[in-house]
Parts: C-alpha cells; sequence; structure tokens
C-alpha cells in the first residue's frame, strides 16, 4: 500500500485485469470477511510474492466506479487462489460495504494483477512487523513467508477490542512468530508503548508497519527521534492520502518551464513519467529519498519516511512519489 495509487477512483491508465470467481466467503470476526478467489476460467493465477496486493472493482453508492487495493493473504506458492480480507467500513466511501452486502460466492469480480510495494528485505537479520487493525493483513502475509522461511520474527498487533482482531488466531499458530496483541479500547493513554519498544536502534532491523496513515507517521517519528537508520522503517497505507483537500495538484516545473496535471490517485512521480519528464526515482514508497526534491512555491502534504521532520516543516523539500499539496499549484526546482 505506490501507496497513493491505492483506493483510488478509475484510472485513464488501462492496467491488466483478471476475472476472478468467489469461490469462498469466510466471516473473520463480525465485520471482516475473507474472500477466496479463483480464476473464471481455471487458470493458474499470476504469480506474486508476500506483500503484494491486487486492485478489485467495486462500485460505490453513487454508481461510480473504483478500484479497492486489498493485500493477498494466502500462501504465494498455490497458484489456484487468492485470498483478501476485506473490514467492512462504515464510514468509507463504500466500496468495502459493496463487498461485504453485494458479493456472494459464485460472484465474480475484477482485479488488476498483483503488484508489491511493500516486499520483505532478506538482507535484514531481524525482523518487527507492526500492524494496526486492518493493516494486519499484509503484515500477516509476510510473517506466514519468515515462517515459512523458518525465520524466527517478531509481530505486535494494535486494535481497539480483541474480539476485533481478524487474523490473531492464525499468527499465533507458527512457531517462528512472536506474536502480541494489544488492545487500547480507543484510549490514547492505552496506546502501545512504542517510544519504549524502539528506543534501542539496530542497524540491521527491518520494521515493517501497515495501518492508519497517523499510526504509520507516528511510529517513523519515534524511528527518527530515537535515531534508527533512515529507510529501517517500511510501510503500507491503504488510506490514500488524507488531508488533501485538493484531488488534482497543478505542478510546475521550474527550470523545464513545464506544467502538467496530475490527478489522483496518480502521484506527481507517475504524472511525470506519464509526460515524458524522466524524473529520478527508487523505492515509490517514500522510503529512498532518490524522487526528493526542493519546492518553490506551494504546501507539500508531506506522506514519506524519508524526509526529517525538521525538513517536512520547512515545506521546503518534498518526495514526488508519495507526497502532495495542500495548494492547488506547486512549484518544484527541477
Ligand atoms: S522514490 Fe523512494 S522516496 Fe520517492
Amino acid at each position: 500500500m505506490s501507496l497513493s495509487t491505492m483506493n483510488g477512483f478509475e484510472s485513464k491508465v488501462d492496467a491488466d485485469t483478471m476475472h476472478l470467481t468467489v469461490s469462498e466467503v469466510v466471516s473473520l470476526t463480525c465485520n471482516t470477511k475473507l474472500l477466496r478467489l479463483r480464476s473464471t476460467d481455471g487458470r493458474i493465477l499470476p504469480r506474486h510474492e508476500a506483500g503484494a496486493h491486487i486492485e478489485v472493482k467495486v462500485t460505490l453508492p453513487d454508481g461510480r466506479q473504483a478500484w479497492n487495493a486489498y493485500s493477498l493473504i494466502g500462501n504465494p506458492a498455490d497458484r489456484s487462489v487468492f485470498e483478501i480480507a476485506i473490514k467492512r467500513e462504515e464510514t468509507g466511501r463504500g466500496g468495502s460495504r459493496y463487498l461485504h452486502d453485494a458479493v456472494s460466492e459464485g460472484g465474480i469480480l475484477e482485479a488488476r494483477r498483483p503488484v508489491n510495494g511493500f516486499s520483505l528485505d532478506a538482507s535484514a537479520t531481524s525482523h518487527l512487523l507492526i500492524a494496526g487493525g486492518i493493516g494486519i493483513t499484509p503484515i500477516y502475509s509476510l510473517s506466514s513467508q519468515l515462517s515459512r522461511l523458518k525465520i524466527r520474527h517478531r509481530v505486535i498487533y494494535c486494535v481497539r477490542d480483541m474480539e476485533d482482531a481478524p487474523l490473531l488466531e492464525r499468527l499465533k499458530q507458527s512457531a517462528f512468530a512472536e506474536v502480541e496483541c494489544h488492545a487500547d479500547n480507543g484510549q490514547m493513554q492505552r496506546y502501545y508503548d512504542f517510544e519504549n519498544l524502539l528506543r534501542d536502534p539496530v542497524d540491521a532491523q527491518r520494521i515493517y508497519v501497515c495501518g492508519p496513515e497517523p499510526f504509520i507517521r507516528a511510529i517513523s517519528r519515534i524511528c527518527e527521534r530515537q535515531q534508527w537508520n533512515r529507510g529501517t522503517v517500511r510501510s503500507e497505507n491503504f488510506g490514500g492520502i488524507r488531508g488533501a483537500p485538493n484531488p488534482k495538484l497543478t505542478v510546475h516545473f521550474a527550470k523545464r518551464n513545464k506544467t502538467i496535471v496530475v490527478e489522483q490517485p496518480e502521484t506527481i512521480v507517475d504524472a511525470m513519467v506519464r509526460n515524458g519528464l524522466d524524473p529520478l526515482y527508487g523505492c515509490k514508497r517514500g522510503e529512498c529519498g532518490i524522487c526528493a526534491v526542493s519546492v518553490m512555491s506551494g504546501a507539500p502534504l508531506h506522506r514519506d519516511m524519508f524526509l526529517s521532520e525538521e525538513e517536512k516543516k520547512s515545506q521546503k523539500y518534498m518526495c514526488t512519489c508519495v507526497s502532495w499539496s495542500a495548494s492547488e499549484e506547486i512549484t518544484l526546482d527541477m
């Protein structure tokens, strides 16, 4: 969960799509369902790795169609079935309600092929996995893969209520996963003590985080304060760009004397590629900083893990692969 392409309205860019039959619907908790999806023609499904997601076409209450992203939580070695878990979001746009209410066994869904922006880093010597709420889905996928590889790891799973912790029992079945589930009942004073957990930086450790954007941002800030190496945290956010008042952004490139319009869910980097501007980029997840540029005017909404809090506050730089702008126009020094 690039992350900012998640949960976007129908893209203008054609992508390979698949038609999948819902072969089974399983209730995980009172508001989370697991769907098993198989190809409609019996063919094997596209290859994917742990941490990957697919986008599924949903119909919103106003009749518009959109693509919602869901992590693939089954074993990638089983090419006969995709498994996704969907939490019913009462206050969302309606895509999850559509999948809960209008889709049943035997139904056909349209989906895009798997992509992975949240893969395991095999070079790390230890792995800490942190999930907030339904952010457990890619974390579960990574944990399962580590277990299959017989690699010991730790999982911190934060939920509001213990009764609403999908996949917890499955996680606990692994002998390689040390699982801690923490319920805060929505009370701030009961939030998990990440400050304490992350007080000792370990160079080779990888931290994988998935959950709501404020949850990811809080953990990222702690890592920065505790002087973890940049790039230690990998994250996946399914919430889209929060606080972005404008779905369209006009981007001026001062040195190139060029202007383009970017419309969510497309990112600035992707729009630059589309317009032949040949941008520099690496991870496209806001981690490596290769896409960072100087901002000459505008109000960046930062969503990356690379820039320091000080750099973000200065509003002089932004990572164009994930960040947006609160202003309708922004001018970049490039
Ligand atoms: S490409 Fe890595 S931070 Fe943007």
